[in-house]
This record gives C-alpha cells, structure tokens and sequence, in this order.
C-alpha cells in the first residue's frame, strides 16, 4: 500500500526535476522505508570529497539545548555555540532553528556526516528516527543500511548509526561563490521566494541546487523534507528565525510554492489548481470549478509584493501549468449523462437502492464488460465535495468515478464497494472466525492509510471531520477505504488550537462543528479548530469499535457509555489486562494466543490517539508505523 502511495508521489517529484542538478530533491520518497535501490542521500559529486558543511535543527525538547542538540548529532558543542553566537550551556526555545555544523564526507557514492543514536523505546522506528527525531535530517532507507538490525528488533540501549543528509558544492558552484550547502528541512509555509530572500542567495542558485527547472518557481515542494541552500558565507545565527507553526508535530503536511505573498494563516485555503479534461456531458459544474481556482491563482500571484512575480508567471506558459496541473490529476472525472445514470440504476428501483440515497448502477452497453458502480442522488450542493474527491487519488479513499447534473439533483457516481459499510459488518452476526486479528489490523492500517494521504499528501491538506465506522466502506478483499466527504474541509493551521490564551481573536473556525456523537474530538466542540488531529480522534474510537465490536456510544445500566471514554477508564484503572479481557470481542480471544499483547497494544495506539490536547496525539504517519509493527509482530507469531 505504501507503495501505491509512493509511486504517486515520485510522478510528482520527478515532475519537479531537472535532469542537471547537483543535487536532485528527493521529496516526499526520502521517507519512504521500503525503497529497493536509494538511500536518499546526496550523491558524492562535488569538488572535494569532504568539506565543512551546516545543517538547520528545530529546537523541540527534549533536543533543545546546545548539549543535547550536539550530542545527538555528534557535532561539536563549541562549534555549535559559536556559530548559533550562543554559550555551551544555551537552552533554545522550541522551533527556533538552530545551525548544526557537521564534517560532511563521502562514503562510497554519498556524502554523509555519521551520527549516533541509542534507542530509546520501542516506539522509536527507523522511520520515526528519521522523520520525526531527525527531522528528515537522515533516511530511514539509509538507517536500514547502515545497522544491522531488523526494523522490528530495535530496543531501548541499542546504538544507531544515523548519516545525516549532507553535501558539499560542485565545481559550477564553487564557481559561482558557493562554498556551504545548508541542508533546510522545509516547514509548511515555506516558499522558494521566501528562503531566497532570507538566505540572501538568488532563487536560481537554489533551484539549481536541488535540480529543479531553474525557471519554475512553483516546484512542488513538502515540509519536513530537506532542501539544500547553496551559501557563500557561513550561515549566521541572524538569518536563524523561531517557527510559529509546530510543524514537528504536523511532520508531512506537503506544500506547493507558489510566488504569493506569505500568509501563513490563509494557506490551508489556498486552492490547488484544478483543470479536468472536459468533454461533453449534462453539467458545467466542473469547469465552472476548475476556471475560478485557475483565475484565483492567477490573481494571487500578480499581486504579490515580491519581485518578478508577473514575468515570471508569464514564463510558465500555459501549456507546462497544463501539465503541472494534469499531474495532480490522476484519473479525469467522466461526466455522465442523465439517461446513462436513468439506465444503469434502472431509473432508480427499489431493487437497486443499497442505502438511502445511494444506488447500485450497472454501467456499460453490453458490448464491453459492464461495471458496477455506486450512484448518490442528492439535492445539496456537491460542488465542494466534488472539488475535494477529484483531487484524491488513493486506494484507501473511495473513488469518485464520475458526476451528473441535471435540473437541481447532483448524481455522484462512485466505485462500488460490495460489502458495505465497517458498521454493518461489526454489528451484524458476521460469522466470527473470518473476523481474525489480521483482517482488523489490515483494515485499521487501511483507514490509517486514507488518512495520513489526506491530511498529508494532499494540498491544501485535508480534514475529513466524520471518520466513522459507518463512513468506512469494505470492497470484495474486504480491503477498506473511506467514503462521505461531505464534511470535508482544508486543514487549519494546528497551532491555532494551541495557543489556549487568544483563541478568541486570531483564530477563523467553523461556524458550526459537525461530526457525530461518540467520534467528536471534545477539544474541537470547545474550539471548532479543524486540524487533522479531529481525525486522528475519530480514528482512535474506530480501532476500539473493531477490537471491541461495542457501539461508539454504548447505553449501560441506562447510561450512555462513549467508547472513548471507557478505553481510557480501563487503561488507567487498576487492572488494565483484565479489564480489558473482558471489553474486548470474544471473537479475537479464539484467534490468538497472545490475543492479550495485542490488544493492549492497540488499546494504547487508541489511548494516544485520544488524548486530550490534540498536539499529544499522533500524526496519522505514526499510527501506520505503529500499526506495521504491530502487524509484523502478528504475522510471525502466526508462522
Ligand atoms: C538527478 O536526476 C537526473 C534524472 O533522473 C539524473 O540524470 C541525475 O544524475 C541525478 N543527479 C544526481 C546528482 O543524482
Ligand atoms: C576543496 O579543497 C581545496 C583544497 O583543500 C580547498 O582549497 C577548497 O576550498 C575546497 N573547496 C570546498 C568547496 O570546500
Ligand atoms: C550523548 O549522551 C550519551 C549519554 O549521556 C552518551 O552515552 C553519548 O556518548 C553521547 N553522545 C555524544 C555523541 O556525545
Ligand atoms: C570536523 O573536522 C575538524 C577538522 O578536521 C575537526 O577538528 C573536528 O573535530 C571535526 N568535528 C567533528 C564533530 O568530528
Ligand atoms: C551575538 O550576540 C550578541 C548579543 O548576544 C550580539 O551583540 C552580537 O551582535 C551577535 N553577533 C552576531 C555575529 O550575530
Ligand atoms: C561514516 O560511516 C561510513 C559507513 O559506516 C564509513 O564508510 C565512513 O568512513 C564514515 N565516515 C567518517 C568520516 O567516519
Ligand atoms: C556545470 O555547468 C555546465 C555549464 O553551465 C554544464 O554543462 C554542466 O552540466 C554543469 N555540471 C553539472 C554537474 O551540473
Ligand atoms: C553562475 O553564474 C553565471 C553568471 O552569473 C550564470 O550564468 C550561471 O548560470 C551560474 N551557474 C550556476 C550553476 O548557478
Ligand atoms: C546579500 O548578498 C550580497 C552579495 O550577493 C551582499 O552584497 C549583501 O550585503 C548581502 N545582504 C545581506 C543583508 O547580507
């Protein structure tokens, strides 16, 4: 699955490649842990094979003093000091950026500077080593290689060799008065423009410097993931600055640069680009979408306060916007037409209702194969949705096959999922033994999987605001993907629902909170902040009602019990083990021996995903590495 996943993304990055740079953005692969062939390090191709090179760490404790920010980099403490013009025993405030000076060599064909790492618990992946404690500073790819150790054998008190990504300048570089490279992991928000001005190099030597077209300004770009900023001086701890946003919380929110001014707050509604093959069909819904976002960003970028930003739109000629565009794109919509709907639904028959107002279509001509698909009859305003559901491209998100309109009813044509809904699958009297742990912990991986590409691989990042066992569909595999974006909506910014003291000034919120009962962050009912933590809660609850098959608000002794809460009262009580023996679906007992540890496991993977402050709870990212271990762990007790 994270493959499906990756190959989509590395269309995208190659897109924003150049076939002469000195070094080539890796994007979002870099984090990708399974990778056959690359470690995603910088290719050894520069003057000299070792030089002096700088990295950009954000302070987060407990890596926020020159001491511990040293030690786990292995870079020196007084150098460290010096160029952060600080003392040894300086304690940063968290985001601010601090500068690690490294020796940075090569190794075979990469440059690498080696740093140690000892484990500190089994949450510690080699992939949350590298994205989350490292910051994107190393690979979990290269973590792979260079220890010994099987992903699932990493204990507190093992020692790690990390290489940090690092690289020293090419002749055309050097020739150009380079003499650093700074490796930046990207901060959402960040803009090529932007890091230009504040670095004080031109834009085209830091294209340049990561292989992007040096004429396209609008590479695509994700936080969390390193960038190189070519630099003829030693960086100074004046162009160092104190990230607002916690990005280290949100690790993968992907960004597009664009030339705009800055608006930090705003970017979660800045409109992707959207172009659809149009042919003919009974609507212009879509066009009529797709021209104003074009328009809209056109706008935005022609009144920008930085220089150029007119010419330089005008040299991004139609047609490359058309393939940039196209590349977002995956998989055009079909627009059908009214009498194509009428025939495939039978004209609407009861026989053909699966839900409400969602029918079984058969669509074809005989000829060909015909398919079934799904067709959702409603009078509201689908534009929104349909906009968000095009964008979405993912085997755990259900798919929008195509749309209609006619007179005012929208008719929203879907991939057909044959086993229904996850809801009616826990409550129904589906026979036990096909209900093993390992089909619950695919299917938790798979939601966890539509997830993390929605709120982070998507742009802007999206919240989906109803997870619920219900909103899950089951395919023919009983594979899961998620459905009902109705509510759906951009990401706000998280620290919005951070800073407890101003909330009520600063913040733009939801008019109204939605969600359902038993799924609802209680955090999000008091602010209306819609981050994808909402999610993660919501995701938290789902996991319990498959390990538990209990309603997500069940009614005991006449009291309405939430899930949620209930979890958490077993965790914390006395006896978690057998409290939880006994919450738990017989079902799951029979399965396995060791039915306990896992379920203990996953209880805990719930807990956190229901913590309180929506900061403490994990992004979706880690939930799969939890999860991937969990399922690890299954399959080889299973052998
Ligand atoms: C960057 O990618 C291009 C095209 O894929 C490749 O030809 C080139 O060698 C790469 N450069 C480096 C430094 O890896
Ligand atoms: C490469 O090495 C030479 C000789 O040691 C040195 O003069 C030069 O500054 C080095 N270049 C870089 C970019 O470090
Ligand atoms: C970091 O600290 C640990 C324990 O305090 C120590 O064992 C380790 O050697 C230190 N690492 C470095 C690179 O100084
Ligand atoms: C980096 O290299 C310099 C010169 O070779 C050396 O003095 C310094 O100790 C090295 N720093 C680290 C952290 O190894
Ligand atoms: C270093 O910090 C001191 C004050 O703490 C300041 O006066 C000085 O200008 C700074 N130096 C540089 C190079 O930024
Ligand atoms: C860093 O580690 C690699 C592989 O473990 C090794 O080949 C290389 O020589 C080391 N570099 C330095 C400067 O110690
Ligand atoms: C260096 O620049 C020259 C001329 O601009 C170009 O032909 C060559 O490919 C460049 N080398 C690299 C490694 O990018
Ligand atoms: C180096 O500078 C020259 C002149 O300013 C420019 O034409 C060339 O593209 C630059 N090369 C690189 C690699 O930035
Ligand atoms: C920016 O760099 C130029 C040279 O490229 C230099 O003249 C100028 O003083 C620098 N500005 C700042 C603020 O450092």
């Amino acid at each position: 699955m994270t493959k499906i996943l990756l190959i989509g993304f590395n269309i995208l990055t190659c897109l924003a490649m150049n076939v002469h740079g000195q070094q080539n953005y890796s994007g979002f692969s870099a984090q990708d842990c399974k990778s056959n062939d690359q470690n995603f390090l910088y290719t050894c191709n520069g003057e000299n094979r070792s030089c002096q090179a700088f990295l950009i760490f954000k302070s987060t404790p407990p890596y926020n003093s020159v001491q511990t920010i040293s030690n786990l980099t292995s870079s020196s403490p007084e150098e460290l000091a010096r160029v952060n013009n600080v003392t040894e025993s300086e304690v940063f405030p968290t985001n601010k950026e601090v500068i690690i000076p490294v020796n940075c060599s090569c190794a075979g064909q990469y440059y690498q500077n080696n740093a140690s790492k000892i484990v500190h618990g089994k949450e510690e992946t080699y992939y949350i080593i590298a994205n989350d404690i490292f910051q994107g500073l190393s690979t979990c790819k290269s973590l792979k290689i260079e220890n010994k150790f099987g992903e699932l054998d990493l204990e507190a008190g093992l020692k790690l060799k990390v290489p940090l990504r690092c690289a020293c300048p090419t002749r055309n570089q050097t020739e150009n008065g380079t003499i650093f490279l700074l490796t930046y992991p990207l901060n959402s928000g960040d803009k090529i423009l932007d890091l230009s001005k504040r670095f004080n190099v031109s834009a085209r030597s830091l294209l340049y410097a990561n292989g992007f077209s040096e004429d396209n300004l609008l590479p695509v770009i994700f936080s969390s993931t390193p960038i190189l900023i070519p630099l003829p001086t030693e960086p100074s701890s004046s162009l160092t600055i104190i990230h607002k946003d916690d990005d280290t919380d949100t690790p993968t929110i992907p960004q597009l640069l664009d030339s705009g001014p800055r608006r930090p707050k705003s970017k979660s509604k800045a409109k992707l680009y959207t172009v659809v093959a149009l042919t003919a069909g009974c609507s212009l819904l879509i066009l009529v979408v797709a021209l104003s976002a074009f328009f809209l960003v056109y706008k935005k970028r022609s009144k920008g306060p930085i220089v150029l930003p007119r010419t330089l739109t005008k040299r991004m000629s139609p047609e490359d916007l058309r393939v940039e565009i196209a590349s977002f794109e995956k998989g055009n919509l079909h627009v059908y037409g009214i009498e194509e709907i009428k025939k495939a639904t039978e004209s609407f028959s009861p026989e053909k209702q699966i839900k409400g107002p969602v029918f079984q279509g058969v669509f074809g001509n005989g000829k060909k194969e015909s398919t079934t698909l799904a067709v959702k009859r409603t009078r509201k305003d689908v534009s929104e949705e349909v906009n968000i559901l095009k964008k979405l491209n993912h085997f755990n998100l259900i798919k929008l096959e195509g749309v209609c309109k006619h007179h005012d009813r929208f008719y929203l044509v879907f991939e057909y999922m044959e086993n229904g809904s996850l809801r009616e699958w826990l409550r129904g009297n589906c026979s036990e033994k096909n209900w093993t742990w390992a089909k619950r912990i695919q299917i938790a991986l798979d939601i966890a999987h539509g997830l993390n590409y929605l709120h982070s691989f998507t742009k802007p990042g999206y919240v989906h605001k109803n997870i619920k066992s219900s909103n899950i569909l089951l395919n023919r595999n009983m594979r899961a993907k998620i459905a009902n974006f109705g509510l759906a909506g951009p990401a706000m910014d998280e620290t919005t629902s951070t800073t407890s003291t101003d909330r009520s000034e600063t913040t733009t919120r939801t008019s109204h909170v939605v969600g359902t009962r038993g799924y609802v962050d209680p955090e999000y009912l008091t602010t209306g902040v819609a981050t994808p933590k909402i999610d993660v809660f919501a995701y938290g609850v789902v996991i319990l009602e498959l390990m538990t098959r209990k309603n997500a608000v069940a009614v005991q002794n006449g009291r309405q019990v939430l899930l949620s809460v209930k979890i958490v009262e077993i965790m914390e009580g006395d006896d978690p083990e057998a409290d939880l023996d006994l919450f738990i679906d017989p079902g799951l007992k029979e399965d396995h021996d060791r039915y306990i540890e896992f379920a203990l496991r996953v209880a805990k993977l719930s807990v956190s995903c229901l913590k309180r402050e929506p900061e403490s709870r994990p992004t979706m990212g880690e939930v799969i590495s939890t999860l991937s271990k969990i399922q690890a762990d299954l399959q080889r007790t299973e052998l």
